[in-house]
């Protein structure tokens, strides 16, 4: 079900937000709940409040400081939750997104230097041209665009463009599938997973999803020998460095294609949901949209947009952060406590689960001017206290694909801005969904139209 579109005093539109619990919630209700949508057993009092017990052993933490602590300082180490674990075990296997200790510092050290910033200009090549692509397949078929669907589909090609080409013996049309396939399955949560039951309860999500995990791993093996035996000279992708990263630094073939997984699980609809909901508010605020429009215009006038053009576009990076506050994919993630730690007045267990709520840590009303109102003048000139605004954690474990992301996202929205308008349709909008990421939780239907080429040169001009 959709909630109607709120309007704030000024008559602005406020944009959708998700709908949190409202009251506290058992144990039995949480797992019962949880398996379809998480943010239903969310105390909408994270909101307001900086720390709430949950049900059983579970904190929720909203307060920066505690974060920091639990994140960079005393908490560092705590691994991930068991409850992650439960989720997307069987897709990642041993990748770095769960692997711990020696095993995870090992694999972070060596995929580091991949997702560093001098190798993003090779990167975002591939990101102009899928943004050229898919900005010239809307303007083809103007009208209603589910951009859910649309954003997915462009982050798909990139990562099929950057880690998974240059097989011959695989066509590209499968190996879309196969991901796709992959990344529903990892969208899918299991309600026993989230009870906690014991592993020999059978799952369905473990059913459902041997074929995809089988097929995405049998093309990623193929991928990595396939280049192995037939190298660029120069890097020209993910893979290139991938590769060059590991003649020096060998690890199973196993665990290289665990990260690979790892990557499209962390990486694929993470960036597209952002892009979709930053199109959303771009729709919800037309005089934004323009604002952008000319920026993107003056940086880039015509051909794939570079990653050397998006330090001219500051007023987009603000909308992309604002957007990640508003809608941060990663919206929920967690910790276990090993031993009993105690910060400020509370004292974490050992073996009790630590929540971050991200979603409402940047709606927290503590800590937000009208948080439920985009703003994305918040991001210009203002810096925040650290561990208020965490859309890729923080400490050790922090997203390490947090500027590929932001770069993908910018060079896709950038592409699209230039060529297109778009404007809030008869649909309506859906409501945010939390799974294994936050997701629009249907489509997201924008009418899009082509700028005519005068409108555009009259936008880079101004
Ligand atoms: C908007 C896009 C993205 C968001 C919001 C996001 C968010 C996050 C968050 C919150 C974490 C930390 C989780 C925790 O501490 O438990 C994380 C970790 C991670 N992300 Fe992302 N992510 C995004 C894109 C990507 C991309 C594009 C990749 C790779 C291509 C990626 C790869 C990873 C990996 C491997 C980790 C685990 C790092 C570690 O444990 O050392 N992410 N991400």
């Amino acid at each position: 079900m959709c909630a109607r579109q709120a309007e704030s005093q000024t008559g602005a539109p406020v944009p959708m937000a998700a709908r949190l619990a409202s009251g506290q919630i058992g144990l039995i209700a949480f797992a019962r709940k949880a398996g379809k949508n998480i943010f239903s057993v969310i105390p909408e009092a994270t909101l307001h409040q900086t720390y709430l017990r949950g049900p059983a052993n579970i904190h929720y933490v909203c307060d920066p400081d505690t974060i920091m602590e639990l994140l960079v300082g005393k908490g560092r180490h705590f691994p991930k939750s068991q409850f992650t674990r439960n989720v997307i075990g069987a897709a990642v296997g041993k990748g770095m997104i769960l692997a711990e200790g020696e095993e995870w510092k090992e694999q972070r050290r060596r995929y580091a230097p991949l997702f560093a910033a001098r190798n993003l200009p090779v990167l975002s090549a591939h990101f102009g041209e899928t943004g050229q692509d898919m900005a010239r397949a809307m303007a083809a078929r103007p009208g209603e665009i589910d951009v859910a669907d649309a954003a997915q589909e462009a982050t798909l090609t990139n990562i099929s463009r950057v880690m998974f080409s240059g097989t011959e013996t695989v066509d590209k049309r499968d190996v879309r599938n196969a991901l796709r396939e992959f990344t529903d399955f990892i969208s899918y949560m299991s309600l026993f997973d989230l009870m906690g039951l014991p592993k020999w309860v059978p799952r369905l999500k473990w059913l459902k999803g041997k074929a995809p995990v089988r097929n995405v791993r049998a093309l990623g093996r193929n991928v990595i020998e396939s280049r192995r035996a037939k190298r660029h000279a120069e890097p020209e992708d993910f893979l290139d460095l991938m590769i060059e990263a590991l003649e020096e630094d060998r690890e199973e073939l196993d665990t290289t294609v665990d990260n690979l997984l790892t990557f499209v699980a962390a990486g694929y609809e993470t960036s597209a949901n952002t892009l979709a909901w930053g199109l959303y508010l771009l729709a919800l605020y037309p005089a934004v949209q323009d604002d952008l429009r000319r920026e993107v215009t003056a940086a880039c006038p015509d051909g794939p947009v570079r990653f050397e053009t998006l330090a001219a576009m500051p007023r987009v990076q603000a909308h992309v952060r604002e957007t990640l506050r508003l809608y941060p994919a990663g919206a929920l993630f967690a910790r276990d406590a090993t031993e009993d730690t105690t910060i400020g007045a509370v004292t974490f267990r050992r073996g009790d689960v630590i929540m971050f709520p991200v979603y409402a840590l940047h709606r927290n009303t503590r800590l937000w001017e009208a948080p439920e109102c985009y703003r994305a003048d918040r991001f210009i000139g203002t810096t925040f206290p650290r561990g208020q605004f965490i859309p890729f954690g923080d400490g050790p474990r922090i997203c390490i694909g947090a500027q590929y992301a932001e770069t993908e996202i910018m060079v896709l929205m950038a592409s699209l801005l230039r060529e297109l308008e778009f404007r809030p349709s008869a649909h309506p909008v859906p409501e945010p969904v939390l799974t294994f990421t936050m997701r629009p939780g249907g489509p997201m239907i924008l009418t899009a139209a082509p700028l005519k080429a005068p409108a555009r040169q009259a936008s880079s001009a101004a």
